[in-house]
């Protein structure tokens, strides 16, 4: 399987389509089995690109972004969004809020890269910790160890209305992380 040339921006409202069609793919992805297929089914694009359209517009009034990853022949493959620590944080000052990758494209460094520019979005906005609270049963879990992530808390919250366990993974001190992947094509590379 050829690298992903990947990049990461800051979304445009412009984005918001391809943004609902990852998270919509990934939900149904990732938490069948875990919430209804029902729910998961009812999941609009519509909705959801409106429901993007107006976190892009609010996070940066709020001291936060959305994040998209994009390979320069597939386009959007992943997203994230983050902000100040919800919650009480934890002790920790910011938080990232969702971070999904379409399905087609997993294991191939995109998620690694948005993290990455997670972490440089908390300091350019003076944020020095993170936190991140994922689905106790979630793979994501591995993801977040890998990238250097502490368990540090736990919580039981709803998803669409259905209790969840949850883990709350921790980075102290954030050191922004070089992607393990090239960022350019084996074309572009001499
Ligand atoms: C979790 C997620 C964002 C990771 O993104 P990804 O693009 O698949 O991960 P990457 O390819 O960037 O992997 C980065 C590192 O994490 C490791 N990793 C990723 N997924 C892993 C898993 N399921 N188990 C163990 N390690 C994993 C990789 O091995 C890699 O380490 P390496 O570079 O040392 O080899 C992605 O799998 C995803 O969107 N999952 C579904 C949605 C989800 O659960 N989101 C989180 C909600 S809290």
């Amino acid at each position: 399987m050829d690298d992903l040339a990947l990049s990461v921006r800051t979304a445009r409202p412009e984005d918001a389509a391809d943004l609902a069609r990852i998270y919509i793919e990934s939900w149904q992805d990732t938490y069948a089995g875990v919430i209804s297929h029902t729910l998961l089914g009812a999941m609009s694009p519509r909705t959801h690109t409106t429901r993007w359209q107006a976190t892009i517009r609010t996070m940066e009034k709020h001291s936060g972004t959305v994040l998209v990853a994009e390979d320069a022949r597939f386009g959007a493959v992943g997203l994230c969004s983050l902000g100040k620590a919800r919650d009480g944080g934890c002790g920790y000052d910011g938080e990232v809020y969702t971070l999904y990758v379409d399905p087609a494209f997993l294991g191939r460094g995109a998620g690694r890269a948005l993290l990455t520019g997670a972490f440089e979005a908390f300091k350019d906005r003076k944020l020095r910790s993170c936190l991140i609270w994922a689905h106790a049963q979630n793979n994501a879990c591995f993801f977040y160890e890998a990238m250097g992530g502490r368990r540090v808390a736990t919580r039981t919250t709803r998803l669409l209305g259905e209790l969840t366990p949850e883990i709350g993974f921790g980075w102290k001190r954030l050191a922004a992380r070089k992607p393990a992947r090239p960022m350019q094509s084996r074309s572009d590379q001499s």
